[in-house]
């Protein structure tokens, strides 16, 4: 609110008359409430409090909304995070219904194996590699067992990323015969059987983590006694395109010459092959 406005609101009408004591000025006014001249005088003086009363109200109201909404809603930022997360910055928000039934959706990552179901998976986490600055790996205090890139920068992914390789992998378990990867070397299966179980227990631990407190109602069916669940609801859901973003933007091919080299063992890869990996 301006200065200008300030003093339009609230400086006492002038009169122009003789100076008087405070106490003969108060019955002045009060005796001179029924002469006309002063009567309009009175009513400007409401007009113009009215007035600005109305300007500091909406200008009030307008200001607690904005501020609520871009708390709330437009927040593209930490969304109620209270760990740093590089990627926060990124992040934005959206409510979005999801129907659970979308068995197309369902299909393109976990219908019966085929090259667009493994293209699908590719496009989906083909970011997951990343770089990280020197100054994040100092603050959680582990830039001593860091993999360092020839760049300075250091070896990470998103958690995202980790889950979804998980799904990904028990997918890949349940059709053996059709994912090499799947098919563990003769003495491996108690280690394969372990990954297996890590990414189901990563999942459980994730899921009761964010733990999804959106609300499932049930159905009456014409064609079951029991209730079943109404499995399309309505949920508050990052973008994943914002994901994306942040990931993108910090993509690092680690398949590259020179890219990743154990302090012992040398070159992981070379010319994007593997040479030397246990
Ligand atoms: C699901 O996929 C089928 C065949 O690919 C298509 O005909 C159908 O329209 C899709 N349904 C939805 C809801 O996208
Ligand atoms: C679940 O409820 C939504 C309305 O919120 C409705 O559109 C949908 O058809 C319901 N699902 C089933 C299976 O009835």
């Amino acid at each position: 609110m301006s200065s200008a406005m300030e003093q339009r609101c609230y400086s006492p009408v002038s009169f122009n008359e003789e100076p008087k004591t405070s106490l003969e000025s108060e019955n002045a006014q009060l005796i001179s409430i029924n002469t006309a001249p002063t009567a309009r005088r009175q009513r400007l003086r409401t007009i113009w409090l009215s007035i600005c009363a109305a300007v500091l109200l909406s200008s009030y109201t307008a200001l607690v909304v904005l501020l609520a909404r871009r708390t709330v809603v437009e927040d593209p930022t930490h969304g109620g995070r209270i760990i740093k997360s590089l990627a926060a910055d990124y992040v934005q928000h959206e409510i979005r219904e999801i129907d659970y039934l979308d068995w197309n959706q369902s299909a393109a990552f976990f219908g019966k194996p085929s090259k667009t179901v493994d293209s699908n998976w590719h496009e989906l986490v083909k970011y997951h590699n990343i770089g990280l600055p020197d100054s994040y790996m100092q603050e959680l205090g582990r830039e001593y067992q860091g993999v360092q890139f020839p760049d300075g920068r250091y070896f990470g992914s998103l958690m995202v990323y980790h889950h979804l390789h998980c799904l990904k992998h028990i997918y890949h378990a349940l059709y053996p015969e059709y994912y090499a990867d799947a098919r563990p070397a003769a003495g491996q299966e108690d280690e394969f059987q372990k990954h297996t179980e890590h990414c189901l227990g990563a999942l459980k631990a994730y899921v009761m983590c964010k733990a999804d407190i959106t609300i499932e109602t049930m159905l009456w069916s014409p064609k079951h006694s029991l209730p079943l669940h109404n499995v399309t609801s309505t949920h508050q859901c990052v973008r994943w395109d914002s994901i994306l973003d942040y990931a993108k933007a910090n993509n690092e091919d680690v398949f590259a010459d020179g890219m990743l080299v154990h302090p012992t063992y040398g070159a992981v890869f070379k010319d994007r092959k593997p040479v030397n990996v246990f």
